[in-house]
């Protein structure tokens, strides 16, 4: 793919009502339970973007008849949990951790070999998080060195995955729906322990399929969701929302420039995901939520923003996993913010499409910032306009192409952003509504 570019005006304030694509996690878990459900299942608000377009890829190969989205509206024609056929080729799971982590846990149930495999990015995550429940389970799966891609996942034959009692190591939906989605093809039950709430998509569509999952919270912090093996999910239709994360960096432009007023209409609004709506509003942000109501059991908002002057703060910490995906560009807003802002306990940022924490700080630094790396997060003292004219490198990360995008209004001067195509995995009209609400963003 040829090197996309963006160049960066600076300046601008961000005005207007739009809506942005459909959540990229619902999207992925639409095609997934829709393909292992029975009957049909029709989505709508499905995302077009590179990531769960590789997800529906993949189901094809594996025989399931998926007709091609047409403006969000996809129809899945469901073959059952044991109906999928074995692949011809390594399934290309692209950019997206979600698509080979959630796919290994349904792929370490069937009774044939296959084998996932990633981009540049995505061969360099760890996967051992998602091959140490399999493996206990009793999965088959070898990984190259240091438990990274391609997973070569053997079949069960005549044996079933054991249900199993998991202790996530770490506060990630990817992991606890891998173990859960395994779980439907195992011999009893079994269930996922989480250390703090992540993003339950899972577990509501499961339910919504028919499948039933209890969720229990163990204290203020804990979770622990369970399912027993060897039951059905049924076909249904599927509304997709708007990403919240796509929603965030037009939620942080409004907020940070003079002058905006923006709705950001029909977003998700799930609880597991609404972090970066808390920690603006500690920041002191101005947002309103309104029309609130349910769509397929996932609750959504408009989201209508306008500026305030923020302040710095010590981001805190059960928040994070709650606005995992938004500290790229909740980074940008601390810049813009007075005073310091404090990020502890985010080492899963290290670990996303980049290395979120240096990537970001060394973004910012370039054009202009004081922002520290730590272990586990950044010491950002903001404030201050930036200064500087700048190239800066994406390192094949979607969310710093957009983040840095925004960095732009709080610039003197133009930003250029090298390795920008990763916009697509899950945002691909970004562009064309940034400069709908009043940047200036050119593409070269
Ligand atoms: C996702 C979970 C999160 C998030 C990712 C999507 C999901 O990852 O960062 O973009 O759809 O389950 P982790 O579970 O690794 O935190």
């Amino acid at each position: 793919m040829s090197n996309v570019k963006f160049k960066v005006q600076p300046g601008g304030s961000i005005k207007g009502r739009i809506r942005v694509p459909g959540d990229k996690s619902i999207s992925h878990r639409s095609i997934m339970l829709g393909a292992i459900a029975e009957g049909i299942t029709t989505v709508t608000g499905f995302l077009e973007g590179d990531d769960s377009l590789a997800t529906l890829k993949a189901f094809q190969e594996m025989g399931v008849e998926i007709e091609e989205p047409d403006n969000g509206n996809v129809t899945i024609k469901g073959v059952g949990l044991k109906g999928l056929k074995k692949p011809n080729t390594p399934l290309d799971m692209g950019n997206s951790g979600t698509a080979m982590r959630l796919m290994a846990g349904i792929l370490a149930g069937q009774d044939f070999d296959c084998e996932l495999i990633g981009d540049a990015s995505l061969s360099k995550r760890p996967m051992k998080r998602v091959t140490d429940p399999l493996r206990l389970m009793g999965a088959q799966i070898e990984t190259a060195e240091g438990g990274m891609p391609p997973l070569r996942i053997t079949g069960t034959g005549e044996n079933s995955l054991k249900g199993i009692d998991y202790v996530l190591p770490m506060a990630s939906a990817q992991v606890k729906s891998c173990v859960l989605l395994a779980g439907l093809y195992a011999e009893g039950f079994t269930s996922a322990l989480e250390p703090a709430p992540t993003r339950d998509h899972t577990e509501r569509m499961l339910n919504g399929f028919g499948y039933p999952v209890t969720s229990e919270k163990l204290d203020d912090q804990r979770m622990k969701a369970s399912l027993k093996g060897g039951g059905k999910l049924t076909a249904r239709h599927i509304d997709v929302p708007s990403d919240i994360s796509s929603a965030a960096f037009f939620i942080a432009a409004a907020t940070v420039s003079k002058g905006s007023d923006l709705v950001v209409e029909h977003v998700g609004m799930n609880p597991t995901r609404v972090g970066i709506i808390d920690i603006l509003k500690l920041m002191g942000a101005n947002i309103q939520l309104e029309k609130f109501h349910e769509v397929g059991g996932e609750p959504v908002a408009d989201i209508h923003v306008k500026y305030a002057p923020l302040k710095g703060i010590h981001i805190p910490e059960a928040l994070v996993a709650l606005a995992i995906d938004e500290f790229p560009v909740l980074f940008v807003v601390a810049a813009t913010a007075e005073g310091q802002t404090v990020l502890t306990g985010a080492e899963e940022l290290r670990v996303k499409e980049s290395d979120r924490i240096q990537v970001m700080a060394d973004a910012l630094q370039a054009v202009g910032v004081d922002a520290t790396p730590t272990e586990d997060g950044m010491v950002i003292n903001g404030g201050k306009q930036t200064p500087q004219t700048t190239d800066i490198q994406s390192h094949h990360d979607h969310r710093i192409s957009m983040a840095m995008t925004i960095a732009g209004l709080n610039a003197v001067s133009e930003i250029v952003i090298d390795d920008c195509a990763n916009v697509n995995t899950s945002f691909p009209t970004f562009i064309e509504l940034i400069n709908q609400v009043g940047m200036q963003v050119e593409v070269f």
